[in-house]
């Protein structure tokens, strides 16, 4: 007992005298007390030859030197990290910056609101080249050679002299590309960004997004078309929106109508959004023409579709207000931000 007790003073003296000031020191204090192979351990075996009636007192007075070991390296290792960050100048107790937290574009936001809407009633999304030979953008699609379309005013053309490659003008031009890949039934989205030789302004800009959708099957009918469109909108702009169409012209599609959702603000009352009518012009469509399929390959005699095309930006204005076209692409944070969703 005596030799034990002699050992634990040795110890704790010289646990007293342990200075740490570095973290190799720390690591030999770790070594020596506390480690897998400590020297508290051997006392342990001393332990064994102690009589019965004094091994309770001999195992409080290991335990001492133990514990001691254990505050003694606590204290050194927060000694020694507070004087780490003293010396990186560093004050961990200050309260820290939150990053800016990036927020998605409306733009995708709508565009990703679009397709999951089209999604869910079993159109896949199908995409294709912005820069677009004049088959897929103008001549599949039945457009006379001489279409003012083609001309300069609205296309980008690659080369002026041969106008053989243009930026696309629609997306239409994908839907060409699936017809010419795949056959009927066929059920497709194509959301891209398309671009018109326009002035930019408030209203207009040189390129926007579109989403343009396609059905070919047996016996589609403009019936089909039209409850496609009024689900569309009604899940867009909720449950209470109206359609109403109105004859128009494309030449890929006949008949072809352009559609007017009931204005979301005022619910179809008149205001200055709808310009006091009620109803907000969102999208063209119509039956596809028989030409079209069989440019690309489809028996017109065996089927039939529907197509249609929106602007992004346009569904996104009506969504969140925007009067002006051009916030879209300035970059500007002030206004991007306001986009961020609620979670
Ligand atoms: N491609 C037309 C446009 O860009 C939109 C449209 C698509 C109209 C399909 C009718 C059918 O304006």
């Amino acid at each position: 007992m005596s030799d034990l007790k002699e050992n634990v003073d040795t110890l704790l003296d010289e646990i007293n005298r342990f200075s740490i000031t570095n973290p190799e020191e720390l690591e030999q204090f770790r070594l020596r007390f506390i480690g897998s192979k400590n020297v508290i351990k051997d006392l342990f075996a001393l332990l064994k030859q102690v009589p019965n009636e004094e091994k309770r007192e001999a195992g409080q007075y290991i335990n001492k030197v133990k514990l001691k070991a254990e505050e003694f390296f606590n204290a050194a290792k927060e000694q020694l990290q507070t004087s780490e960050e003293k010396s990186l100048n560093l004050d961990f107790s200050r309260p820290g910056e939150p990053y800016k937290i990036g927020a998605q574009h409306p733009i995708s936001l709508v565009r990703n609101e679009i397709i999951s809407i089209f999604e869910r009633i079993g159109f896949v999304v199908s995409e294709g080249p912005e820069i677009e030979d004049d088959w897929h953008n103008f001549s599949a699609l039945n457009f006379p050679p001489e279409h003012p379309a083609r001309d300069m005013q609205d296309t980008f053309f690659i080369e002026r002299e041969t106008k053989e490659m243009a930026l696309r003008t629609h997306t239409s031009s994908v839907q060409v590309r699936v017809m010419e890949n795949q056959q009927p039934p066929i059920r497709t989205i194509s959301p891209g960004r398309v671009y018109r030789n326009e002035a930019i302004s408030a209203r207009a800009h040189c390129f926007f997004h579109q989403v343009e959708g396609l059905y070919i099957d047996k016996s589609v009918s403009f019936a089909d078309l039209k409850q496609t469109l009024l689900y569309f909108a009604k899940e867009m702009f909720g449950e209470h929106t109206r359609i109403r169409l109105r004859p128009s012209y494309f030449p890929f599609t006949e008949p072809s109508a352009e559609v007017d959702v009931s204005c979301s603000l005022c619910n179809g009352k008149g205001c200055n959004v709808c310009k006091y009518t009620g109803w907000l012009e969102i999208l063209g469509c119509g039956i596809v023409d028989p030409n079209v399929l069989e440019a690309s390959g489809i028996d017109s005699k065996v089927y039939s579709g529907f197509a249609f095309g929106m602007g992004v930006e346009r569904i996104a204005q009506l969504k969140y207000r925007v009067n002006d076209l051009r916030l879209y692409s300035e970059n500007d944070l002030r206004f991007l931000k306001q986009f961020t969703s609620a979670e």
